[in-house]
């Protein structure tokens, strides 16, 4: 096919489109059209990559379940979901003028599983789980610094073997996961274990992809949460563990430096949550600061 008719082409396709009746839907058809058109182009496609590109798609959605979501690993294995969260963090900001910066955002894995139990502040999420015991305190405040009361941090965190509970077995019970709202000063304070790196899950076909480019597949340690306030967009964010094994090569690429937190050694004793430890522990101090709801 001559250049002239490879270009007329994309033009049918496009104008083929046109119609859509949903302004927004056409806008993303068009672009995706002419994005994947241009991709073959570029790399001058041939069949038998194609088919293998389609063969790799049916293997990801064969082995795609609710809890085994392997479309939302290769999104975030190809750093897309981290560019779509960037873009909706960009959107929903628009910092006012002498107002701190909010806390970043990153991706929400495979893991998060709605409904994880109301617990006191000071509770432990990690009882029965393996790992070192870690107490986890800071704020949660608007952008001006002043404390929001109320706020709900709903928190799930892998165990000290880089393991989640929905990966124990087929019918899991929830571990390491809990819901917490802040006092009237917009403090929190809860207690976990400090979180270890962990490979994403491998054992298909965006491990095999990885394996092929020779990519890392670990995540370096980090503990997720959703923190929401009314009047406030909703935070889906992680703290990272300091001096992780893989903390500068995160597989999914959802590390942000200001999300990196120092876990602070500590002989046997008394915490400052009051608790008495009878084993070394961590502490790791994290304020969240979240951008108020669009007028
Ligand atoms: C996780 O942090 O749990 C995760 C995020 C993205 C892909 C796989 C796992
Ligand atoms: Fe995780």
């Amino acid at each position: 096919m001559s250049e002239y008719n490879q270009d007329k082409l994309i033009q049918d396709v496009v104008k083929a489109f046109s119609g859509t009746p949903d302004a927004r839907l056409r806008e993303l058809m068009t672009a995706l059209v002419k994005h994947v058109h241009a991709f073959a182009r570029e790399v001058d496609l041939r069949p038998e990559e194609w088919q293998a590109g389609l063969k790799f798609l049916t293997a990801t959605g064969q082995i795609s379940t609710d809890t085994r979501p392997e479309f939302v690993l290769l999104s975030d294995t190809l750093g897309l979901s981290m560019m779509v969260v960037a873009l909706q963090q960009a959107r929903a900001s628009g910092t006012p003028q002498g107002a701190l910066p909010p806390t970043e955002a990153t991706v929400e894995g495979p893991f998060y599983w709605a409904g994880a139990p109301d617990l006191e502040l000071g509770a432990d999420i990690a009882e029965g789980v393996p790992g070192e015991p870690a107490l986890y305190m800071g704020r949660v405040t608007d952008l001006d610094g002043k404390p929001l009361a109320g706020a709900l941090l709903d928190i799930w965190s892998g165990d000290g073997d880089g393991l989640y509970d929905v990966q124990l077995s087929d019918e899991p019970t929830m571990k390491a996961r809990g819901r917490f709202r802040t006092d009237n000063e917009g403090r929190y304070w809860f207690w976990s274990i400090r979180p270890t790196f962990y490979p994403v899950p491998f054992d298909g076909p965006v491990g095999e992809m990885m394996r092929a480019c020779g990519r890392n597949i670990n995540r370096p340690g980090h503990i997720h949460m959703q923190v929401s306030a009314p009047g406030h967009v909703k935070l889906t964010t992680h703290i990272f563990v300091a001096g992780s094994p893989y903390i500068d090569e995160d597989a999914v690429f959802g590390k942000r430096d200001s999300l990196v937190v120092d876990f602070e050694a500590h002989p046997p004793g008394r915490a400052v949550d009051g608790r008495e430890m009878e084993t070394p522990y961590h502490s790791a101090s994290f304020d969240f600061r979240l951008v108020p709801e669009p007028a």
